[in-house]
């Protein structure tokens, strides 16, 4: 057990006093230890020291979240309220989330190492976006009323809330991701339990703490601790009407399996290599810009990473010169520390991967640019890594790395990039660099991403539907589509003869 004491200095009392714990499952507007009394710790990846422990939710904790998010669901405390109710906690969550923004960035930044800076600005000023995006909804869920052929048949549609759901988040962007997931589900009706991803716990725990001071019933968002067994017994369980997963591709195709057996209603949100194009009449400045952020963003460790670039033969050098440079001066720091660009890597096993990458890339031959070090100390640390390459079968053009490395590789013509863009088994994002419409619309046809970004990378908004082609997911989260993902369609026959 950490003291409060020898967490980082840079903590205000508040993000400390919360991070230091005691923390315990949120179950019904309870806080509960794990049945068997499990425990893991949380480490700051800035520094490889434990923040503090954390329960480790059992099937016995995870049947009793269930239950309870079950009997929430059934007695309509949330779901049978007016509409316009459901908008004004959401709402009022929103609110909740955004007054306590720098204590959640700190937290966020502890916990996961990301610039603090970032955390506020995007993390946590996004969430209460979305939450607020889809507190608009409620009133809005409306069935249609249908001209069926049938005389004097009164056909109509409902729209219902799936029920129980069962929400699978990753340690990338913590908060957010279970923002993106609650907000929906919340809209929707549905009650929730939710499971942070073991890396990066402490923001889930305080939203759900943050949701009942913000006047949600008990009950409507349960908060449960714990790794991939705790994920894997919340999909198993048998009152779990929908389970929404973001992680990683192996994961997602085991709970995409099991909820096929299941007849279970999912939505998966995986990996992707996304590809990243800079036409030769491109703006090279704010091409290179863009395709620095496009990887390095996050030290890398975000699903629509751009980390395969396609560069023009007679541009490459100058893109390549362009990249270096940023890099060069990239400040690499623990997320606390005001002046850091890029923070650590999650964990010492992402740490581990990473660099197997980077070994794997140098021994197929690819030629490391710059980069591919660490940074003196104890952390996670990664600098931020290139390198050139002329094969798309290198192990680092094909795998996603889901760290700070990416990949140059030179084309010659349009069609041939296209090609060679969508010649992998993902299909989350893709972006074109370039001022000729012709070309980005003809490009944006055809490759095969659920997002393309044309002279920008990572654009997104709540009303804009997100997820992947391909093993880069199922279904879309954002916007009417994603909250569709948590509502049942049923159709009413009345015979009026
Ligand atoms: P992971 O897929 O194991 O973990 C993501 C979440 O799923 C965590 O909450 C974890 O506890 C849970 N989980 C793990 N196994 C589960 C199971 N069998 N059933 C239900 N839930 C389970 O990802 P991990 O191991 O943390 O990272 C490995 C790789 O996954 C990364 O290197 C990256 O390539 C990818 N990844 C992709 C993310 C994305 O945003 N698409 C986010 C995080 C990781
Ligand atoms: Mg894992």
């Amino acid at each position: 057990m950490t003291t409060a004491s020898a967490l980082p200095d840079a903590l205000s009392d508040t993000a400390r006093s919360f991070a230091a714990g005691p923390h315990r499952l949120l179950i019904g507007g309870e806080r509960l230890e794990a049945a068997d009394g499990r425990t893991f710790e949380t480490l700051d990846p800035s520094t490889g020291r434990p923040i503090a422990d954390v329960p480790q939710a059992g099937a016995e904790d995870v049947d009793r979240a269930v239950r309870v998010a079950r009997a929430a669901f059934d007695d309509g405390r949330w779901s049978g309220i007016a509409a316009a109710k459901r908008t004004r906690a959401m709402l009022a969550l929103a609110d909740t989330v955004e007054a306590h923004a720098d204590e959640l960035a700190e937290l966020e930044s502890l916990d996961n190492g990301k610039p603090v800076k970032l955390a506020k600005r995007v993390d946590v000023a996004l969430a209460a976006e979305h939450l607020r995006y889809f507190a608009g909804w409620p009133t809005k869920i409306a069935g249609e009323t249908l001209p069926v052929a049938q005389p004097d048949m009164h056909c109509y549609t409902r729209k219902e809330p799936v029920g129980v759901c069962g929400q699978i988040i990753p340690w990338n962007f913590p908060l957010l991701m279970a923002a993106w997931k609650i907000g929906p589900a919340l809209a929707a009706g549905c009650t929730i339990v939710l499971k942070p991803a073991e890396q990066t716990p402490l923001t889930a725990l305080r939203l759900g703490e943050l949701a009942l001071d913000a006047g949600l019933p008990e009950g409507v968002l349960n908060v449960i601790t714990g790794d991939g067994e705790t994920g894997a017994a919340l999909v198993d369980h048998k009152d779990v009407d929908k389970v929404a997963f973001t992680g990683s591709t192996a994961v997602g195709r085991e709970i995409g399996a099991k909820a096929g057996r299941a007849l279970k209603r999912v939505t998966l949100e995986l990996g992707g290599k996304s590809p990243n194009i800079i036409l030769p009449d491109a703006d090279l400045d704010v091409a290179i810009r863009g395709a620095y952020q496009a990887i390095y963003y996050n030290t890398g460790q975000a699903c629509n990473a751009g980390s395969r670039l396609f560069v023009h033969s007679d541009q490459y050098d100058d893109v390549l010169a362009g990249l270096v440079e940023a890099a060069g001066a990239a400040r690499i720091g623990p997320g606390l520390d005001p002046g850091t660009q890029l923070g650590p890597l999650i964990s010492a096993e992402q740490e581990e991967r990473v660099r197997g990458y980077i070994e794997a890339g140098k021994a197929e031959g690819a030629e490391l640019v710059t980069g591919g070090g660490a940074r003196d100390g104890d952390g996670y640390f990664v600098e931020p890594t290139l390198f050139s390459a002329t094969s798309d079968d290198l192990t680092i053009a094909r795998e996603e790395i889901f760290g700070p490395v990416l990949v140059a590789l030179p084309y010659d013509s349009i069609e041939e990039v296209a090609r060679r863009a969508n010649d992998t088994e993902y299909g989350l994002a893709a972006g074109v660099w370039t001022r000729d419409l012709a070309k980005a619309h003809k490009l944006a046809a055809l490759l095969r991403a659920g997002d393309v970004w044309v002279n920008t990378w990572s654009a997104g908004d709540p009303a804009a539907p997100f997820g992947g082609f391909k093993a880069s997911g199922v279904g879309r989260e954002h916007g009417r589509e994603g909250l569709q993902a948590y509502l049942e369609n049923k159709t009413v026959w009345v015979n009026l003869a």
